[in-house]
């Protein structure tokens, strides 16, 4: 009897650049190595799977997207009990119809790409009985287990390519300027842009600012003669003050706040204590869009191999991931444990610090 082997592949959470890399890497890989490959793919994330909704993948579909950003199978954000369960629309657990879809196509594998919440719910579905292979995407870099996820590269070049542009305007008119970057609660991507681009001042959620520190900066570089000033500012990044809130009363201070981002906080806040000039820019999902630079296309297409392999060694539970250079894997359990923050001693800061970048501490 012909041996048959049905997978199928699934993106889910926020899209970013090199999923389609991913995907092609995972196909190619199968088609060309294993015997009797049918290939699927779930629609719209998690949603696909309870849904029942899903294309099949043929050798041709896998051609001419490896350079193309977003994801063919498309994806969907999912509600989660953490670490319980996987919301349906409806706020049902939707475990009972994803294993009915997987059980249908008769699978023996999923494929699941996506960042943390997309790691904790994959684990869920290998502990209920589905075999698992996951690959860490997100420009947030913050999935614990792997040095790196893909996504990250091609967002931080972005950024850094909004600040470069800034940097004229803001000399010419002599303003400062507040460019507030992606990554949630982790400080991965406006830090590697903001030394990038040769940021004044990088705030990131992992070093709680005082106001006073960074308005402190720019007058030192006022003194200087440098009548401009550059912050990255993360999404994320949080005052002294707020960072010891408990979770519940920090939400309450953000609904309270009139401002819609931290940078207008901050701005409102450093044109009053400078009495400089102060804008704001948000690129936003302009650094989740567009096709994936080299080092992400290089990447995906890695860990879509490793996937690949994983998947004919019928090593299930496992993520695929980078460390020390070396592409390897993990356990689910490890991957899905925990978030992976910057540590306020990274070298990276220290060499920043070192060049006098502030980090408004
Ligand atoms: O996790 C990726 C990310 O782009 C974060 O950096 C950002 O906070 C969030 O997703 C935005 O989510 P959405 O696309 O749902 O607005």
């Amino acid at each position: 009897m012909q041996k048959r082997m049905r997978v199928a592949l699934l993106t889910s959470g926020g899209d970013c650049p090199g999923l389609n890399a991913a995907i092609r890497a995972i196909g190619k890989s199968l088609f060309g190595n294993a015997e009797g490959v049918e290939l699927f793919g779930m629609c719209d994330g998690f949603s696909g799977l309870i849904r029942s909704e899903y294309i099949r993948l043929r050798r041709d579909d896998l051609a001419g997207i490896l350079t193309e950003g977003g994801t063919i199978l498309g994806t969907s954000r999912q509600s989660y009990v953490p670490g319980k369960a996987i919301l349906d629309e409806d706020g049902n657990d939707a475990m009972p119809a994803m294993m009915r879809t997987y059980e249908a196509l008769g699978l023996d594998c999923l494929v699941v790409m996506g960042g943390n919440g997309t790691q904790k719910g994959a684990l869920l579905m290998q502990n209920a009985g589905m075999n698992v292979v996951t690959l860490p995407k997100t420009i947030d870099n913050d999935i614990y287990g792997t040095d790196t996820t893909f996504g990250f590269q091609s967002a931080a070049n972005i950024a850094t390519q909004v600040i470069d542009y800034i940097h004229t305007t803001a000399s010419s008119h002599r303003r400062i300027f507040l460019v507030e970057l992606m990554g949630r609660d982790a400080g991965w991507l406006t830090l590697t842009a903001g030394i990038s681009s040769g940021a004044d001042v990088v705030l990131i959620p992992e070093i709680p600012y005082d106001i006073h520190a960074v308005a402190a900066a720019i007058e030192e570089r006022r003194r200087h003669g440098r009548n401009f000033s550059i912050l990255a500012v993360a999404e994320g990044a949080v005052s002294r003050d707020d960072a010891v809130l408990d979770e519940e009363t920090s939400r309450r201070r953000r609904e309270q706040q009139r401002h819609p981002t931290v940078s207008y906080h901050l701005a409102e806040l450093l044109e009053e204590m400078t009495g400089q000039e102060t804008r704001v820019t948000i690129p936003g999902h302009f650094q989740r869009g567009g096709p994936p630079c080299p080092h992400d296309r290089l990447l995906a297409t890695r860990f879509g191999a490793e996937a690949a392999r994983l998947i004919m060694e019928g090593r299930f539970g496992r993520m695929v991931a980078m460390q020390n250079g070396q592409i390897t894997s993990v356990p689910l359990t490890e991957a899905a444990s925990r978030t992976k923050f910057l540590s306020p001693d990274d070298p990276v800061i220290r060499d920043a610090r070192q060049i006098g970048i502030c980090f408004g501490d």
